[in-house]
């Protein structure tokens, strides 16, 4: 498993130590000095961001964190099958979910679950929790931004595969061409008798898509907003809060939700030593929500290595569950 600690096409080997908040204010920096103005959405996650995105899957207005869960859970006698006994999973981001939960004890004895996120402090407290409930099962987080190569622990010499498991359309994070990257990485890290589980947002109905990325009680805004209360707080910057919108649609001709923070009227912006202006109604584009179909999840996973083996969906085709197996060339 030592390979995957190379660096991939996109990494820069200079970035990979910046301190955490070095990289932050760079990213920042860089953002907002493009035209159009971006940021990286990976920002949203600090211990508020965290706390409202865990709000918004319970929103009865965002369906997807409730439609993958009742998809797992009618097919979860038949993932375990596929799994097969004692493997390992390998999950990007936070394992706190109740997904995870769910999965790990409908397994045969798994052998090990390694988290893999940026917080510290967020695994830590999965992990202990975890440990709890499931005694006989290795608990080993990984501290890494998993956009980036990382590496696995020792495991148990009983593991017979490695499971990628990657719920949450996360996936649709990445513009089509970086998704196939990064399951080429994940490809690379559960290797050739490996599989993937991956949870990804199908498209539909502009107006369901919409209102997902607009619930009512506003917590998509808050969260979306917040990044700026994020800069301002970490980075001395003056941004004001009342001077920005939320503002969220579907592009369909690309098939991605895009988040993006208004400029309500003409203003400077301080971040530090740097002055940013901005024009009414000038955009920070905060994230791209990519939905796909069923035939171009299949592609993304053939172009990273991997051939699909089952597809579930809910009654309505809202979301798909993919099982895929590692091919080797
Ligand atoms: C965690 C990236 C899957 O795109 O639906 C939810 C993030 N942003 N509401 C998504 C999000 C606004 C979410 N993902």
């Amino acid at each position: 498993m030592s390979q995957n600690t190379a660096p991939s096409q996109e990494a820069r080997p200079q970035d990979n130590n910046l301190p955490e908040k070095e990289e932050f204010l760079r990213d920042v920096f860089a953002g907002l000095q493009e035209t159009p103005k971006s940021l990286p959405c990976k920002y949203f996650y600090d211990a508020k961001g965290s706390q409202l995105f865990d709000q918004i899957t319970t929103l009865e207005a965002y369906y997807p964190t409730r439609t993958e869960l009742g998809i797992l859970q009618q097919h979860l006698p038949q993932i375990a099958d596929i799994i097969g006994p004692n493997a390992i999973i390998v999950e990007p981001g936070s394992g706190s979910s109740l997904k995870t939960h769910l999965l790990l004890k409908a397994l045969y004895q798994p052998t090990a679950y390694i988290p893999v996120d940026i917080s510290e402090e967020h695994l830590h407290i999965a992990a202990q929790s975890l440990r709890q409930q499931f005694p006989h099962i290795a608990i080993s987080p990984i501290a890494a931004d998993y956009t980036k190569p990382f590496s696995l622990p020792p495991f148990p010499n009983t593991t017979q595969r490695i499971i990628a498991y990657y719920p949450g359309s996360t996936l649709g994070n990445f513009p089509p061409t970086q998704a196939i990257h990064f399951l080429s990485r994940l490809r690379e890290v559960v290797g050739a008798s490996g599989g993937l589980l991956l949870g990804v947002d199908r498209k539909k109905d502009k107006a369901v898509l919409e209102h997902a990325y607009n619930d009512p009680e506003g917590v998509t805004a808050a969260f979306n907003l917040n990044l700026l209360v994020r800069i301002n707080q970490e980075l001395g910057a003056d941004f004001k809060l009342e001077q920005f919108a939320h503002d969220a649609f579907y592009n369909e001709q690309e098939g991605r939700i895009e988040m993006h923070l208004r400029s309500k009227q003409e203003q400077i912006v301080h971040v530090q030593d740097h002055r940013f202006a901005f024009a009414k109604d000038e955009t920070i584009c905060t994230e791209y929500s990519y939905k796909y179909s069923p035939e171009e999840v299949q592609q993304l996973g053939q172009q990273a290595g991997f051939q699909q083996k089952c597809l579930w969906s809910d009654p309505q085709d809202y979301f798909s569950l993919y099982f895929f197996s590692a091919v080797t060339a």
